[in-house]
């Protein structure tokens, strides 16, 4: 079975209607290890040594967080800069990240339909998250498209209740270790047909 490590921060998590369901339904599934950055790290100095420990001890690296600014929370950045080194992550002898699996699991306040050349945010999702998935190519590691749960704001409990079993559903396929094959390309993994519960 494949150890998935999801690295978790929201900012404002205690407001949280969406990723406070989520987590709820994911944080004690045996086999994954669920970490609130903010949580481990209210101060920003993030233990260097114990990340990378974590990261060698799983397969699938799951980052969870809100969709701010068309980015990330800034302690995930702040991670990223400070754990993923130079000669450990990428760069010559770097491979300690080597065949990994990333995928970014986001929430976003904007609907799916006002992500596109089109419409009010002018760009894709995917297009948003290139650097995250130029990140994973550098460390050698297979970028996944992101998990998303969009349009938040006007999401009933329910709905918000049917993506968080969507999310238990695929962390169960990435343990049975989930191959892409032909949906690789696919924009959203809530695409793909094994994630289809009906
Ligand atoms: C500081 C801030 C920046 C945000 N930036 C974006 C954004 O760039 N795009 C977007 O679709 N939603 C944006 N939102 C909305 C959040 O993504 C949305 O409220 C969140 O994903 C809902 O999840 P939650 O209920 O777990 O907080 C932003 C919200 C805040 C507070």
């Amino acid at each position: 079975m494949k150890r998935i490590l999801i690295l978790f921060s929201h900012p404002k998590f205690e407001k949280s209607r969406t990723n406070s369901v989520m987590v709820d339904h994911i944080k004690d599934i045996p086999g994954v290890t669920f970490r609130d950055l903010y949580e481990c790290y209210p101060d920003f100095h993030i233990d260097v040594e114990a990340e990378k420990e974590l990261l060698s001890a799983h397969d699938v690296i799951i980052w969870q967080h809100p969709f701010y600014w068309y980015s990330c929370p800034p302690i995930m950045k702040q991670w990223m800069d400070m754990v993923l080194e130079f000669g450990w992550a990428y760069g010559p002898n770097g491979v300690a990240l080597k065949n990994k699996t990333w995928l970014n699991v986001i929430t976003t306040g904007g609907a799916r339909e006002v992500y596109c050349s089109a419409g009010s945010n002018s760009y894709t999702v995917n297009e948003f998250l290139r650097p995250f998935e130029q990140s994973a190519n550098l460390c050698g590691m297979n970028y996944f498209p992101p998990f998303a749960v969009m349009g938040t704001h006007s999401l009933s409990k329910a709905e918000v209740k049917e993506y968080a079993l969507e999310y238990v559903k695929l962390i169960d396929l990435l343990q049975q270790g989930l191959s892409l094959g032909d949906f690789k390309k696919c924009a959203f993994l809530n695409d793909i047909p094994q994630l289809k519960t009906q």
